[in-house]
């Protein structure tokens, strides 16, 4: 299943993602201010992801998110204060992210911190073959997995990008090998169980059913 931009549509003055997965008519949005207000507890600075990151220790940071997605890894980073590039190549999922964007900025109590976002629909290989700025503080990756057999049901969004997109990981090797070289420290997220996208990260942090690899140059 492929995404198809004749499935965009106006729900509510969102732009929404309707397909039918089982027989079930399913909508996708990016709504930042719900999972602002739901995700309060994801938010404190000592969360896994924030230590992984650096961000726990210092807010500021420069962090190019080269596999945007539906942005919620973006506006995490995006509270604790990082000024974010996010990239996306696919076009579906960077219009929901550039609606979302601007419909959060017009809302006072997260414009703060979508302001520190700046989505680009662009293939992140081709980004940073390009890329001659300073060193990023950190790029992350969330690259698409292999399917694993008898893992529970993830949130309705992760359904979403695996029900749509392929997990090749020999591409994510190729953006990991750019990546390294323009990052004072690049972050790969992975389910656990899975073994690391590159061999012999330079730290693991382990939750329960996910982990971050942290890779210095
Ligand atoms: C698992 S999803 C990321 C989810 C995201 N972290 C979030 O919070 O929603 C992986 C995304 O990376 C994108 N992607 C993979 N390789 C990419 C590349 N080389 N350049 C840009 N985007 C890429 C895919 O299209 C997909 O949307």
């Amino acid at each position: 299943m492929r995404l198809d931009l004749r499935n965009l549509i106006n729900v509510d003055g969102r732009l929404t993602y309707r397909f039918v997965k089982e027989g079930q008519e399913w909508d996708i949005s990016i709504d930042f201010h719900r999972d602002f207000a739901v995700n309060q507890s994801a938010l404190g600075k000592k969360q896994l992801f924030s230590k992984a990151l650096g961000l726990s220790k210092k807010s500021d940071l420069r962090i190019l998110d080269a596999t945007a997605g539906l942005l919620g890894d973006s506006f995490l980073m995006s509270c604790w204060g990082a000024q974010v590039i996010a990239l996306e190549r696919e076009k579906v999922l960077y219009l929901l992210g550039q609606d979302a964007l601007e419909r959060g900025l017009q809302n006072p109590k997260i414009s703060s911190f979508v302001k520190n976002i700046r989505l680009f629909h662009k293939d992140s290989r081709l980004f940073l073959r390009n890329f001659q700025g300073p060193s990023f503080d950190v790029i992350y990756l969330d690259p698409m997995f292999p399917p694993k057999k008898k893992r529970s049901l993830p949130p309705k969004s992760a359904q979403f990008l695996q029900a749509h997109l392929d997990g090749d990981e020999e591409e994510a090797r190729e953006l990991f090998a750019m990546a390294i070289q323009k990052a004072l420290r690049v972050v790969v997220k992975r389910p656990l169980g899975i073994p690391p996208l590159i061999e012999r990260p330079h730290h693991q942090f382990r939750g329960k059913s996910i982990r971050y690899d942290m890779y210095l140059p």
